[in-house]
């Protein structure tokens, strides 16, 4: 069975094979991952505050970022922080957890979700995901509370929203608090509202990789207004510096318990230049997801791999975009292939379940199913605001010589998503 022509016809109309067959990267290393976009405004920022000198903290620039994280997303308060791991462990102090307390959240997340929750002497409870978004199974939540459970820490996947209202519900009716890892998610929403802006607490990142940087940054989202004066305090060196700021105390003092998570403002200058330009780097983002979306639904069609699904009540950020192959041994050969082909592409993640130590704390293979076969099947490709198409038509043709090469794969079927 020849697969090559068939699942090459749609992109062929807009380009002829011959010119695809040419189809080179414009890069000289092949196609990167990832490439942080720069809006041009960053240095002119950075400059105008190095000749201000006001380089340390809450300056205007960091005031201004969170002003406009607030207005924009509609949130009670939000604190910039050195990054989503920062806001993280904040909100897991917030939430008052300590030894022995438990918080649930995905095996299929990054490392701060858990140890932020680890930092504190509690324990992260995983439960598995569902197979449409890759975000926690919500129906499986209730099961997992004990008495000891103090939160939820719900991770929106790829900037793709949880099913928000059935999590709020759960977390109220069981008096919990609802922590959103919205790191991947500033500017996507679900029925509407932002994410981060939905649970008590949201976390946002500004790292590298994400859709709005400088490098390393995040912010707290504070949602619950009974959090914020003791969020100021915690992240202040346990001091009422920001009262102080404000003018509502003359001097400032230790009152709490505090750490240092203030980020500077040389990062809040150059995040402010990306933060106002949200909307062009969003749009940009969504032509190169709409175009891998057209060029790969051939092989979908065909069920060679499977792409991302976004429910009607989500609205993507276009945070990444990736395809599940149909096992996890096509997906290591795609790696393989992709490698050869001067491609970067990655898995992700690795479930924390199954790391040494998710092992630590009693977890064994098995025990998420669903988060193992997804995880396993899934692959991450290029995905950044200036991706050219002629670049994206190169992985699609990559694409296309793997599934010519590899024709015992499609044997497999890709499994339905919908089941379970
Ligand atoms: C779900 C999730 N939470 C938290 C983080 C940590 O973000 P940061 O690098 O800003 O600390 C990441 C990083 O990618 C993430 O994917």
């Amino acid at each position: 069975m020849i697969y090559l022509p068939r699942a090459m016809n749609h992109v062929a109309k807009a380009v002829s094979l011959s010119a695809l067959d040419t189809a080179k990267s414009s890069h000289s290393k092949g196609i990167p991952f990832n490439k942080p976009f720069v809006t041009g405004n960053e240095l002119v920022y950075l400059t105008r505050l190095v000749d201000e000198g006001e380089i340390g903290s809450d300056g205007r620039y960091t005031l201004a970022c969170a002003r406009l994280l607030k207005e924009r997303f509609q949130l009670p308060d939000t604190l910039m922080v050195p990054s989503a791991t920062a806001a993280l462990e904040m909100a897991a102090t917030l939430c008052g957890l300590n030894e022995g307390d438990e918080a649930i959240m995905p095996s299929f997340t990054f490392t701060s979700t858990a140890n932020a929750v680890v930092l504190r002497g509690a324990k992260p409870v995983f439960v598995d995901i569902r197979p449409d978004t890759l975000n926690i199974d919500e129906r499986l939540v209730e099961q997992h509370i004990t008495s000891r459970t103090k939160a939820i820490f719900p991770v929106h996947y790829g900037g793709v929203s949880c099913e928000m209202d059935t999590l709020m519900y759960i977390a109220r009716r069981h008096r919990l608090l609802l922590v959103e890892d919205a790191a991947q998610a500033v500017n996507a929403r679900y029925k509407g509202a932002a994410c981060g802006s939905i649970g008590d607490l949201g976390a946002y990142s500004f790292h590298g990789t994400k859709d709005y940087s400088c490098g390393e940054g995040g912010a707290l989202c504070i949602n619950s207004p009974g959090l914020i004066k003791r969020a100021e305090v915690l992240r202040d060196k346990g001091t009422d510096r920001a009262r102080f700021l404000r003018a509502e105390v003359d001097k400032y003092t230790w009152s709490g318990v505090g750490s240092s998570y203030v980020p500077s403002e040389l990062s809040s200058a150059y995040l402010l230049a990306q933060l106002e330009m949200m909307d062009v780097i969003k749009a940009m983002r969504q032509r190169v997801y709409e175009r891998y979306r057209e060029m790969l639904a051939p092989f979908e069609a065909r069920e060679l791999l499977a792409l991302p699904q976004v429910p009607p009540e989500c609205e993507t950020n276009f945070h990444m975009f990736y395809v599940l192959l149909p096992s996890q041994d096509s997906r290591d050969k795609l790696l393989a292939h992709f490698r050869q082909d001067r491609i970067q592409a990655c898995f992700h993640y690795v479930p924390l379940h199954l790391s040494p130590m998710g092992r630590c704390l009693g977890y064994s293979p098995g025990d998420f199913p669903r988060t193992e076969d997804l995880s396993g099947r899934l692959i991450r490709l290029p995905f950044f605001a200036e991706l050219t198409e002629e670049d994206q038509l190169a992985v699609t043709e990559s694409l296309a010589r793997f599934f010519f090469k590899v024709r015992h794969i499609p044997s497999r079927r890709m499994p339905q998503r919908a089941a379970g």
